[in-house]
């Protein structure tokens, strides 16, 4: 479904991604694993058209990325939950989630959409004119992921789901991604290791910027060098 070959990405002068390889199938649980710098978001912000890898090639579905905007990459079919949330906070609920849908689609497409996406998170819904930066930290994530689910995205990608949440809306939001997952391909960024290799069949660990390490999460979960760097047993 995605597919990208030996991409190079710079920030300024600094080269950030070194020659990242990669392929998600569809419905395929993916996660992408490293430490602070390792080039995670960058990854993902090459995938969505916000940065333009130097050289390599990005595809979904068959179609080039490379050199397509934002907008027309979530018209293929991707979204993207961004590092930090980034919800409008001085806006409401539900025109967090007017923000993550098509204009142009029309109220019928939009009516059902929110439905839909309202129904995976039912709070959206009774809080709906409540400004959005009132949320508490778990609800916000949550709103971050239903707006991005407003698009109806084939794949969706969650930079650091967990950052700075409790275990238990950890595990809540994990379990409307589950559900999630047997219609949408999600793929997991995450430094924090132990819960992304949990909720993944397969990973690539990301080290400099470099695929330092890929292959199924049960494995790599049970490796004695990726325990000791990442899991600190
Ligand atoms: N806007 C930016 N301008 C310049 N350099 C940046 C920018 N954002 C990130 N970098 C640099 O690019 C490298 C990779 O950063 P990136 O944010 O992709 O890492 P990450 O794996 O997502 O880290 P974290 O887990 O802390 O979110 C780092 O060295 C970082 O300092
Ligand atoms: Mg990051």
């Amino acid at each position: 479904m995605l597919n990208m070959a030996g991409i190079n990405v710079f920030r300024g002068e600094t080269q950030v991604l070194w020659d990242v390889s990669l392929v998600v199938g569809e419905r395929e649980k993916v996660a992408i694993l490293g430490g602070n710098g390792a080039g995670k978001s960058t990854l993902l912000q090459s995938i969505m058209g916000i940065l333009r890898p130097a050289s390599g090639t990005i595809a979904f579905k068959g179609d080039s990325l490379v050199g397509k905007k934002p907008y027309q990459i979530i018209q293929l079919g991707l979204a993207l939950v961004p590092e930090g949330r980034h919800i409008y906070k001085d806006m409401s609920v539900w025109e967090n989630l007017e923000m993550g849908a098509y204009p142009r689609r029309g109220r019928k497409w939009m009516r059902e959409t929110m439905v839909e996406v309202t129904s995976l998170f039912p709070f959206l819904r009774d809080r709906r004119d409540q400004s959005a930066g009132t949320l508490s930290g778990g609800e916000q994530q949550m709103l971050a992921i239903g707006r991005a689910l407003m698009s109806r995205p084939e794949m969706l990608f969650v930079d650091e789901l967990s950052l700075g949440l409790a275990p238990i809306v950890i595990k809540e939001i994990f379990r409307v991604l589950e559900g999630l997952s047997r219609r949408t391909t999600i793929m997991l960024v995450e430094q924090n290791v132990e819960q992304a290799l949990k909720h993944s069949e397969r990973a690539y660990i990301l080290k400099s910027g470099r695929i330092d390490r890929s292959g199924p999460s049960l494995e790599l979960a049970n490796d004695p060098d990726i325990k000791k760097a990442y899991l600190g047993l």
